[in-house]
């Protein structure tokens, strides 16, 4: 088969890297994709928001199946135009990823399938907002609705901080995403990842996985896309997936294919396992990044595939099996990201890093000759397996060591969380 993949990131390579073992594959075209993806995928430079010129290409190319990475693509409706057009596309409708375009949309969701999740009020008024969040009190969360790169989010600690963000959101910080907020309870427990596959009625649970979202060590500093990232999480125990997938997938994916809309493509779920139970916080719809990355090196099952299943509404007959090893990753990102950051240092050492169960998965980078030069915020994602997650990190900063880019930086202590479990188990 001859596949188009849209996307970037280090993700997108992860991808890249998996479909590429499979025997189906006879041809991998990327657009616009980076240095890394380079090395298995033939790049093309189209503009990815011109659905025309991505179908002209698939036609012209005799694509057979386009994968889609990021979403904003399929808030945009990519996969239907490509439907439309007789192209097979992996991932969901315009409708579907409504899922994660908007949070207002999953509180509507979550309300009329019964399924657990922060309370919340939706305001489009200031005054009305302002005056619940000091009616609340803090700890409260405050989201602008739309998409907003993950910048969206206030988790005000204190009353006053809530109100900057209900302020901040309506005076347009987040432009057209923050015309309307969303204010939710504040759940404490330990965050997770989740990913399932669905083909608009079934659903395939994938694997679990934790992020880390802060730029520094000891989950200090900005918000990030993400730092680093390990598969599994250990909080999600096997009761606490079924749980999940009774309470909270199962019902989002029927309530999809009521209202006319089925889901198709991965759904990422983020979860608050508190002490009442896993709670939903976000869906996502489509890979998380770097969580793919760990979750492509411990699929063992042929990722062609399983996308091929979820497209053509094959998945009660696939499964999805993975290896018992943990996998890590380490982000190393430019120099002042996630505020402004370099372009064009660059990296030596690639090579050496990525051998015996390391992968180096390019994010933000581009070729330039001889050389790998850095082009974007997160640049690297440095993913190793190991038997426990402590091997797994030991295996991927001792590859890290080994890449020689002064203009970079990465946190030290990607994987904690788990470790801590490890030690004291
Ligand atoms: P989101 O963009 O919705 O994933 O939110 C970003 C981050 O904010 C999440 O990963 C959580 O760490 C945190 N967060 C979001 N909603 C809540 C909530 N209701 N309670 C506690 N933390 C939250
Ligand atoms: N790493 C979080 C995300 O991809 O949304």
């Amino acid at each position: 088969m001859k596949l188009l993949l849209i996307g970037s990131g280090g993700r997108e390579h992860a991808l890249a890297w998996a479909l590429a073992k499979s025997p189906g594959l006879t041809k991998l075209y990327a657009a616009p994709g980076n240095a890394g993806i380079a090395e298995i995928a033939e790049l093309t430079s189209l503009n990815v928001e011109d659905h025309g010129a991505i179908i002209d290409f698939c036609h012209a190319m005799d694509v057979d199946l386009v994968v889609i990475g990021p979403e904003a693509p399929l808030v945009a409706g990519l996969v239907d135009d490509l439907e439309e057009a007789g192209i097979k596309a992996f991932g969901p409708s315009r409708a579907a990823a409504q899922l994660e375009g908007s949070k207002a949309f999953t509180k509507g969701v979550c309300d009329e399938a019964g399924i657990p999740t922060a309370g919340y009020g939706r305001f489009s008024d200031v005054e009305a907002a302002l005056a619940h969040v000091r009616e609340t009190g803090a700890p409260i969360v405050v989201k602008a609705d739309g998409l907003a790169a993950g910048k969206g989010v206030v988790v005000a600690m204190t009353l006053e901080e809530a109100e900057q963000a209900v302020t901040a959101c309506f005076e347009g910080s987040f432009g057209a995403a923050g015309a309307e907020v969303v204010i939710e309870e504040f759940l404490e427990g330990e965050e997770a990842s989740f990913f399932v596959l669905s083909d608009g009625t079934n659903a395939l649970a994938l694997a679990t996985a934790q992020d880390h979202k802060r730029a520094h060590d000891g989950d200090q500093g900005p918000n990030t896309g993400g730092m680093g990232a390990y598969s599994p999480a250990p909080v999600m125990t096997d009761a606490v997936i079924s749980e999940v997938m009774r309470r909270i997938i199962e019902p989002t994916i029927k309530t999809l294919a009521e209202r006319g809309t089925p889901f198709k493509g991965v759904l990422f779920a983020g979860l608050m396992i508190t002490g009442d139970g896993p709670k939903l916080i976000e869906y996502n719809t489509r890979f998380g990044d770097p969580e793919c990355q760990v979750l492509m090196m411990r699929l063992e099952s042929d990722l062609l595939d399983l996308l091929l299943a979820s497209v053509e509404g094959r998945l009660d007959q696939a499964t999805a099996d993975w290896r018992d090893e943990a996998a890590l990753t380490v982000v190393m990102a430019a120099g002042g990201y996630p505020g402004s950051y370099e372009k064009g240092t660059e990296i030596r050492g690639l090579t050496a890093a990525g051998k015996d169960d390391v992968a180096v998965f390019h994010a933000g980078t581009k070729r330039d000759g001889d050389r790998i030069l850095a082009n974007g915020g997160r640049v690297l994602g440095v993913t190793a397996l190991g038997a426990t997650v402590r091997e797994a990190r030991e295996r991927a900063y001792a590859s890290v060591k080994t890449i020689d880019w002064p203009d970079g930086f990465c946190r030290s202590d990607i994987g904690w969380r788990a470790i801590e479990r490890e030690t004291e188990g």
